[in-house]
């Protein structure tokens, strides 16, 4: 048979360089089943099940109904930057100016223009694992490797500055630290963070704070690394109001960095995206600005179904998990159940929805193979429900 053009189509090896994110991926099988009337209970989604609180919403509204609806400054509006900073400022004690601030769609988005911004061909970017799915993907279009730091499951996934100094080298431009993790719940203690941004400083790489869950902490106090005296040189801020403020759809990120750095950013942004949407600018303001509670009624709740989880996880027979400290996910080993035709945890995330529709993210996507990341950003009612099925799956 002749091919035809539709055969042939070349993307470019950039493209070829990375692969579709596992948890979108997830979130789409399980939606899949659900068009076709099967109840799927989802554990897939990292996004918290709350409704964005009512203050943001209706300042979202005031800004539709004044208008706000057309073009911003690309890195957003000067009234946002502030309230980033002051909120950065009040919470963590930092001392950013909007010229060293940048809004972005979503925290996704500064991580990509970050990196963009800062890593070129075989730059070495050191990644403790296991770790957020975007990062691997985000460098290797950026043309940079990836050196992956292996971590102690026993020690519920935390390392040390010792652990990661064997894996810097001449080449590498940057350390991402992300904790709380995403998808383990380690936190690293502040202590242990300082020493990893000592060596960082000293061995002359940038590091990369991930703060996507900084609020969400069960046992110890939010705190920024860039607080540390001197640390603004080295440090940059990934930040997000997705979780914090149950604000994902809304797509509202930020960078905090060196000015040359943003502009950098700023650059690229503005000939991709150009501004955040304008009305979402609005309500993040109200967000940083406004009453902080509903954050501390989130953690609360989370709080709860992470005792829940854990419990329910520990009394299935061989089933390991570590206590997240932050976060809201759960990250047990199940390789117990690696039998009868499975032998890796996609094969078990794939048996597990097809057999008793539970959606879960298989570790693979997170640099790990005997593990499953659960969401617990979902109701009692489906918890329970969805425990209840993961008991079976993996004991029967
Ligand atoms: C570790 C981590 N960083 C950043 C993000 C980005 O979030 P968003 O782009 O929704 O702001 C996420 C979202 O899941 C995350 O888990």
């Amino acid at each position: 048979m002749p091919s035809t053009i539709h055969d042939t189509i070349d993307l470019t090896e950039r493209i070829s360089r990375i692969s579709e994110s596992s948890t979108m991926k997830v979130a789409a099988d399980a939606d899949r089943l659900r068009r076709e009337g099967i109840d799927v209970i989802d554990f897939g989604a990292g996004e918290p099940d709350f409704p964005t609180p009512d203050n943001i919403k209706k300042a979202a509204i005031a800004a539709i109904d004044a208008n706000f609806t057309k073009y911003t400054p690309s890195g957003g509006v000067i009234e946002l930057k502030k309230a980033i900073c002051d909120r950065h400022r009040q919470d963590y004690g930092t001392d950013y100016a909007p010229a060293e601030c940048m809004v972005t769609v979503g925290g996704k988005h500064a991580i990509f223009n970050l990196i963009q911004a800062l890593i070129g061909h075989g730059d070495e970017v050191v990644i403790p694992v296991p770790y957020w799915v975007t990062y691997k993907d985000v460098v290797n279009y950026a043309g940079g490797k990836c050196v992956f730091v292996p971590t102690d499951e026993a020690s519920g996934f935390t390392f040390t500055a010792d652990d990661i100094a064997p894996h810097i080298t001449d080449k590498t431009r940057l350390l991402i630290i992300n904790s709380p993790n995403n998808p383990s719940g380690a936190v690293l203690s502040r202590e242990e963070f300082e020493r990893i941004y000592q060596l960082a400083a000293k061995r002359g790489v940038r590091l990369m704070t991930d703060e996507c869950y900084c609020r969400f902490l069960y046992d110890s106090e939010p705190f920024s690394i860039a607080s540390m005296p001197g640390a603004k040189e080295h440090v940059v801020v990934a930040g997000s109001l997705s979780k914090t403020y149950s604000m994902t759809g809304w797509r509202i990120g930020f960078a905090l960095a060196p000015k040359q750095i943003i502009d950098g950013m700023m650059k690229l942004q503005s000939h991709t995206t150009s501004n955040p949407t304008s009305v979402s600018q609005k309500a993040a303001i109200e967000a940083l600005r406004g009453p902080q509670e509903s954050v501390g009624i989130m953690l609360a709740e989370y709080r709860k179904r992470r005792d829940y989880v854990v419990t329910r996880l520990r009394a299935i027979a061989g089933v390991r998990i570590a206590e997240p400290k932050g976060a809201f996910y759960a990250y047990p080993n199940i390789s117990v159940r690696f039998r009868d035709g499975i032998t890796s945890a996609m094969q078990f995330s794939e048996r597990l929805l097809a057999d008793s529709h539970v959606a879960v993210v298989p570790g693979e996507a997170f640099g790990t193979n005997e593990h499953i990341r659960l969401s617990y950003a979902a109701s009692m009612h489906d918890l329970e429900r969805g425990l209840d099925r993961i008991e079976r799956f993996i004991s029967e």
